[in-house]
């Protein structure tokens, strides 16, 4: 029998407008322009401004040009799913938000949690619909609103997260295009390097964890930093080596924008030069699940069918993993 595999054939993004600049972060925390770029490579990031916007606004905004680009009518789509871990509230999930938002009467949806390995989890996920023959039009988000999570007090976080968010379309192909191989993996012992302590069941919102800061993003920086380098390159050269292929065969690395010694060492152990590694982080620093439909959105146009693309994302949980995915048409 032909093997169905999920092809993704359009890409959609969005980022709210304001940005937020070093310059800004100077007269918020003691830090500045020189230190933030060097250690993270990270200049501006983007803020979503506005009452009652959530992550759903964002998710909506990108479907709705993904739609558009890619001529899709919202009831044909059956299945939408939402890497966050941001969601607009615990329930019901960001996902149902998002099909009510742009239509999609037709389809079932829910939410993803994985940090910011989030967006390769859904992938992965969504592929599997489409593989087994059962779904065809999959909608993949991963978007994060971080401003509403992190301390604007706290050097060690609010100079890295921003608000983003991008989508793309799943759909089945039988031509050696489209998601190709996954390496996904986690390790629940890294959560106390990378959490938000309160507003779950385990501690729920008292004025006490209000009080203490524990509903805000918290992260022991060079311990995840250790974690990040070392497994997004295993993982990375782990899924060239099961696939046969060369720092030469890879057109694209789509990593996960952190920092950039992050995603240059990456590189580095898989053998590609820097004019393969998509690179956005310093305009929108780390928008978690955002980020790496972010880098399709802007690197869209100069992909081409048939382009080998190694994703890789490390976050937190700690949660890792690395997609092999050829590009499946040409933008224009
Ligand atoms: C957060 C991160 C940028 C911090 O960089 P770092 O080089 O590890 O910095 P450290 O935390 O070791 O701190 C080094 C020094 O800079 C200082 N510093 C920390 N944040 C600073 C800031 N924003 N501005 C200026 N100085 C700062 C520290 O106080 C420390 O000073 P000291 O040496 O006098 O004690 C980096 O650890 C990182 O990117 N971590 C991984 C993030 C990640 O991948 N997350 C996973 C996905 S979310």
């Amino acid at each position: 029998m032909t093997k169905i595999r999920a092809a993704i054939t359009g890409v959609g993004g969005y980022v709210p407008d304001y940005i937020l600049t070093n310059q800004e972060l100077e007269t918020m925390v003691e830090t500045n322009d020189e230190w933030i770029t060097t250690r993270t490579g990270i200049k501006e990031r983007r803020i979503l401004k506005g009452e009652g916007k959530g992550t759903s606004h964002m998710a909506a905004e990108a479907v709705k040009e993904l739609l558009k680009k890619t001529k899709t009518d919202p009831k044909d789509v059956d299945l939408i799913i939402v890497a966050t871990v941001t969601p607009d509230m615990p329930f019901p999930s960001t996902a149902n938000l998002v099909a009510d938002m742009i239509g999609a009467t037709n389809s079932f949806s829910y939410d993803i949690s994985a940090a910011c390995s989030g967006f390769l989890f859904a992938l992965a996920t969504g592929s599997k619909f489409i593989e087994s023959g059962t779904h065809k039009k999959v909608i993949v988000i991963g978007g994060d609103k971080m401003s509403s999570i992190v301390n604007y007090k706290d050097r060690a976080t609010c100079i890295i997260f921003g608000d983003g968010c991008g989508a793309v379309l799943l759909e089945p192909t039988t031509e050696e295009v489209g998601v190709m191989d996954s390496v996904l993996k986690s390790d629940g012992s890294g959560a106390q390097f990378l959490k938000m302590p309160a507003g779950g069941s385990r501690m729920p919102a008292t004025h006490a964890s209000v009080e203490a800061n524990l509903h805000y993003a918290q992260q022991e920086g060079a311990t995840v930093f250790k974690f990040a380098v070392t497994n997004m390159a295993d993982v990375s050269a782990e899924i060239m080596q099961r696939n046969n292929l060369s720092g030469d065969d890879v057109k694209w690395l789509v990593a996960h924008q952190a920092n950039k010694r992050i995603i240059d060492a990456t590189a580095n152990r898989m053998g590609l030069t820097e004019d393969k590694v998509m690179m956005n982080i310093e305009k929108y620093g780390n928008t978690t699940a955002g980020t790496l439909p972010l880098l399709l959105w802007d690197y869209e146009k100069q992909l081409k069918k048939g382009d080998n693309l190694i994703f890789a994302a490390f976050g937190g949980g700690f949660t890792w993993g690395s997609i092999y995915l050829k590009w499946a048409y040409n933008s224009n």
